[in-house]
């Protein structure tokens, strides 16, 4: 059995390496990739100048990437309306305002940026990345037990009453979800919606984990793009999108539905391939769980689900 567990493990750690690095290779992933990579490096001159004293002169490898990645992109023809090149044309604005500010701008970097920005962006109209001040006064008047209701108040439910939800109040809870960190701002999450009218084709996938997904109305199933991560960060994109699934939880309770978070194989196993393709999920997403959603019945019992002690969670290491 052990033998049996280990090959088969070995067979889709395999195939998992096969998929990204086809991913990473095949021109038809190269839009994703390139907005993957202009977010990545566009962040790092945000975390810099978000830093308490920037350093003067930082970044100007960073800078000449970015501006070589979007002279590429739009030679490729790819769409100069994504919000990695929104993001890019704030970010090489105030990077350049700030390197200015401090007698350290590269001339030619300066011309090339000048070029590549439009107007709306020189002239301050528009402000779609670098940094932002927060006040601390404006972040901490945060009622606690508010927060503590919304917290302790979500259960994971596995019984919903039969009415329908609007596509707007899933829309709600996940724009609130989008607020979820994710590595470098890269947001892999994806969410297809699915209608109670598809139960038998998800039913037979969620087989064995649930028992009851016949009672939910909407199912959602959570992927996260793979293409946003090279082989060096595998599987970084589960720990992002685990991180959404969790913001969107509490985001769905916030919004009056109930949801039960339903786990699969993480693999590219046969049934993830034939669900992924019955619904037009792209290989380079990966599915990492579905929720089943509804409105709460009057009443219902959820397991009690006792939680540890906080003592036995946290470890103070000397
Ligand atoms: C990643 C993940 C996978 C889960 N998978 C299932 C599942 O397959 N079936 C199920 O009934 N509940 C599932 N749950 C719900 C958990 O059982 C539940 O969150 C846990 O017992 C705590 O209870 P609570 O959510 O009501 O606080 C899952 C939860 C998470 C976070």
């Amino acid at each position: 059995m052990y033998l049996k567990d280990f090959l088969l493990t070995l067979r889709q750690e395999y195939k998992q390496v096969q998929l990204i690095r086809e991913i990473w290779m095949n021109k038809a992933y190269k839009e994703r990739r390139m907005t993957s990579q202009i977010i990545l490096s566009c962040h790092s001159i945000e975390k810099g100048l978000s830093l308490k004293k920037p350093r003067p002169g930082f970044g100007k490898q960073k800078i000449d990437k970015i501006l070589s990645l979007i002279e590429e992109y739009q030679r490729c023809g790819y769409d100069m309306n994504h919000i990695s090149i929104k993001m890019a044309f704030s970010v090489l604005k105030e990077y350049m305002a700030y390197q200015q500010g401090v007698g350290e701008i590269d001339t030619f970097q300066k011309s090339e940026i000048k070029k590549i920005i439009p107007q709306e962006y020189l002239n301050n109209s528009v402000k779609t990345g670098g940094t932002q001040q927060i006040k601390k006064k404006d972040i901490t008047q945060i009622d606690k037990k508010e927060f503590e209701r919304l917290i302790t108040t979500r259960y994971s439910v596995r019984n919903f009453i039969d009415e329908e939800i609007s596509l707007d109040d899933i829309k709600e809870a996940v724009k609130f979800a989008l607020q979820a960190p994710s590595a470098c701002n890269r947001q892999p999450s994806r969410v297809y919606v699915i209608d109670k009218s598809q139960r038998d084709i998800i039913s037979q996938y969620l087989n064995g984990v649930g028992g009851f997904e016949d009672s939910a109305q909407k199912y959602l199933i959570i992927t996260s793009d793979i293409s946003a991560y090279p082989l060096s960060e595998k599987n970084q994109w589960i720990v992002s999108t685990g991180i959404f699934v969790g913001f969107l939880s509490l985001a769905l309770h916030a919004c009056g539905l109930g949801a039960c978070i339903l786990q699969r194989e993480l693999y590219t196993t046969k049934e993830n391939q034939s669900i992924a393709k019955y619904f037009n999920i792209p290989k380079e997403e990966q599915i990492i769980c579905v929720i089943c959603i509804g409105k709460y019945p009057e009443t219902f019992n959820v397991p009690i689900s006792i939680r540890y002690d906080v003592e036995d969670i946290v470890k103070v290491v000397k």
